[in-house]
């Protein structure tokens, strides 16, 4: 006998055990009805948060040891693909381990702006980038016949106000920016959930938002999963369901369930849909249940590992002037409360409660084989006294060289939250002038979920390294990146501005009295730095390694799928390392608002020295598209677009132009449209330009100086004038023959 199929099980229930189906039993878990069995989803993302039956009811103390990979912060910097699937894996077999089904990410919300509290936990500014790491990230955790779920769907830019705050966002950077990363998992890697975000969109909630849950997610990008509510996002639970919101999570206690029976009941909510709903919760529990194994364990140690590697390759080396790789007999002095205490990770929902945990401090001493000097210079406030500043000024100046630990305390970045400015503690960078004054061979290391200010003292270290939170293993991916055991290789996912008031969003964020207003529409990161070709600190994609690459013999194809860019890449350096390859795109003859230059591209290209490699790249004809808001449409232009090959966004190394035939977009003429729309057009162009040559102005429409001033009138308005050449009558006729044509 054949398992029923989620359709035949939900039919044999009653109309309550449908609507308690589609919420849940309690913080994490769903409710069991006859033939479907309760499953648990928990955090999320970057580990996994499972709580002790003992924990709090608020649903954040206690949870089960896991591994704390690189929160996304970190992960985004990696720009390698395949590195996320391993995550995913290893996340996906340790919620297996655990009884969890389904684990709550990745993140893939836009770093709209520095200051989003929860920036540590998002990927990156740009959507291509965050699209293809959050699939990656998907497909190794489902993999493992664990469930993802992709979040928070959509427009969550900003903890300030999030339960209530409308994200007022036009239709193209919505569509261009704001969804495109999402669009990307869902089409790529298919998440078995989506979790719609607690805010409005355009006045709508997230939660109940037809357009966005059905209409977009699933009639358009052909979502075939399950969307589950962030917890407490719904309002109308009724609305919601209606919408295509399938689960609501956490529990409400039964009192939204009534709701449903009593809609249903009455007639205002078709039975159908709750059937529909209820048919892919029990859907997606026979998934988890499929996937799940009793005696499933994970290697400990092994996690570590992976976990060490990955924040190896998230650290970015914003600048070196040689200082860098230490050699493991070189004199050296730590200084910094960060480097013996970590921050690994940010507060809120993604806490995961770490198997083991290293810090920096220990992981240096055991490299450089000594007992090197260390002063925390601050504590865990971030602020130090006047001893402890006397202490680090000691230990400083008797090494040859410091490492001195900075970082943004951890109040201050939390979901719930957002930063109110770029600056690390006041009295750490006291710290850093009296540690500079002592020795000014003293490199910087950062720990900061959301980007910092450098402008006031990048130019005055010797180096600079970007630490980001790195999870559980960051202390010894730090020092390894220190000391060359690993060449760095991470590159800036987001731009470091000169400052906050230069950003996209200044301004305009966080919004107030329950709007924010995305003025700064397409032009976000390093698109808004560029259009104004502003100074930045170190542009997006940004990140040097211990030695150097050259990117040669590029060339560049267009044809159906896409542009296909072909290039060498040569490590000629001394060392083993791995470049980042970067491919941008441009239009300058766009019709359209563009930024000058957008990711389309990028592979992680490991080279031992000396070695080199032909390496290929698809940009995706999809990714070349625009929103066409005059079809509601994805559409590709024609023209001579610029494919730059670069190390950075601000790093090109070759540009080539490419021509690329585009979508043919028939917009239907109107008697609104303009002259030049109706000239333009294949089968109207030709006879209009006849018949008004024809008539007693045709002097006039013979001058292009004239035709030009022309173009942009209504051709309705103009055709009733004397000596147009054409009657209104026959101008209906002319519309309605080009677009039936
Ligand atoms: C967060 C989600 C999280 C959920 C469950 C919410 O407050 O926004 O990211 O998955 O709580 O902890």
């Amino acid at each position: 006998m054949t398992n029923p199929t989620p359709e035949q099980t939900v039919a044999a229930l009653t109309l309550e055990q449908k609507a308690g189906l589609t919420s849940g039993a309690d913080f994490w878990t769903t409710k069991e009805a006859p033939g479907v069995p309760s499953i648990m989803l928990t955090d999320g993302p970057h580990g996994v948060r499972k709580q002790d039956a003992s924990a709090d009811h608020l649903g954040l103390a206690g949870s089960v040891p896991a591994t704390c990979f690189p929160p996304a912060v970190a992960l985004g910097s990696s720009f390698d693909e395949d590195l996320l699937v391993r995550v995913g894996e290893a996340l996906g077999e340790e919620a297996r381990a655990e009884g969890v089904g389904v684990l709550l990410g990745p993140g893939v919300n836009i770093k709209r702006s520095p200051l989003c509290g929860r920036n540590f936990e998002y990927l990156s500014e740009d959507p291509l980038l965050s699209g293809v790491l959050g699939a990656a990230l998907v497909n190794g955790l489902q993999s493992q016949g664990v469930g993802g779920s992709l979040k928070h769907f959509a427009a969550n830019n900003q903890e300030t106000d999030r339960m209530r705050v409308s994200a007022d966002i036009d239709e193209r950077p919505l569509r261009e920016i704001y969804l495109r990363g999402f669009q990307r998992v869902v089409q790529d890697a298919q998440p078995w959930t989506v979790m719609c975000s607690y805010n409005r969109i355009n006045g709508t909630y997230a939660s109940q938002d037809p357009w966005l849950l059905t209409s977009v997610l699933r009639n358009e990008w052909g979502f075939a999963g399950l969307v589950v509510s962030d917890w407490g996002a719904v309002v109308d639970r009724v609305a919601s369901l209606s919408a295509g919101l399938d689960l609501e999570m956490p529990s409400s206690s039964g009192r939204t369930d009534a709701e449903l029976v009593a809609a249903v009941t009455s007639g205002t909510l078709d039975a159908a849909i709750l059937d529909t709903a209820a048919a892919r919760v029990a859907e997606l529990v026979q998934k988890a249940v499929a996937g799940a194994d009793a005696n499933a364990s994970y290697d400990v140690e092994a996690h570590n590992s992976l976990a060490r590697e990955a924040a190896a390759a998230s650290v970015v080396l914003l600048k070196n002037d040689g200082v860098l790789p230490l050699a493991r007999s070189a004199s050296v002095a730590v200084v910094g409360h960060v480097a013996q205490a970590p921050r690994y990770q940010g507060a809120g929902s993604s806490q995961i409660n770490p198997t083991r945990l290293e810090n920096a401090l220990q992981e240096i001493r055991s490299l450089a084989g000594t007992e090197v000097p260390f002063a925390p210079g601050y504590g865990e406030d971030g602020v130090g006294t006047p001893e402890q500043t006397a202490q680090a000024v000691a230990v400083a100046g008797a090494a040859e060289t410091v490492l001195l630990f900075l970082g943004v305390p951890a109040s201050q970045e939390s979901e719930g939250f957002d930063r109110e400015h770029l600056e690390l503690p006041a009295a750490q960078l006291e710290l850093l002038e009296a540690v500079l004054a002592a020795n000014p061979r003293t490199v910087v290391i950062l720990s900061n979920g959301g980007v910092v200010r450098l402008s006031g003292f990048a130019h005055r270290v010797p180096a600079l390294v970007e630490g980001w939170l790195l999870g559980q293993a960051g202390g010894g991916a730090i020092a390894q990146v220190l000391y060359g055991v690993v060449n760095p290789s991470g590159r800036l996912a987001e731009t470091i501005p000169v400052r906050l008031e230069d950003t996209a969003a200044f301004g305009n964020f966080p919004g107030e009295h329950g709007h924010v207003r995305y003025g700064e529409g397409l032009m976000v990161g390093y698109r808004w730095f560029d259009a104004r070709n502003m100074e930045v600190s170190y542009p997006f994609g940004h990140g040097l390694s211990y030695t150097t690459f050259e990117l040669s013999g590029a060339s560049a194809v267009a044809d159906g799928a896409g542009i296909t860019v072909s290039l060498t890449v040569t490590n000629t350096g001394d060392r083993d390392g791995a470049e980042i390859v970067q491919v941008y795109t441009g239009l300058a003859s766009s019709a359209v608002s563009r930024a000058p230059r957008e990711l389309k591209g990028f592979a992680k290209v490991h080279l031992a020295a000396g070695e080199s490699r032909a390496v290929q790249l698809l940009l995706r004809r999809e990714d070349l598209a625009y929103w066409d808001t005059r079809v509601s449409a994805w559409s590709v232009e024609s023209g001579s677009y610029t494919v730059e090959i670069g190390a950075s966004s601000r790093d090109i190394r070759a540009s080539l132009a490419v021509d690329v035939a585009g979508d043919e977009v028939r917009v239907p003429l109107t008697t609104d449209s303009s002259i030049g729309e109706v000239m333009a057009h294949p089968v109207a162009g030709p006879i209009m330009t006849a018949a008004m040559g024809s008539g007693s102005n045709a002097g006039l429409m013979s001058d292009p100086s004239i035709l030009k001033m022309l173009a942009s009138a209504p051709i309705g308005r103009m055709m009733g004038f004397p000596g147009s050449g054409v009657e209104p009558e026959q101008l209906e006729q002319l519309l309605a023959m080009a677009n039936a044509s």
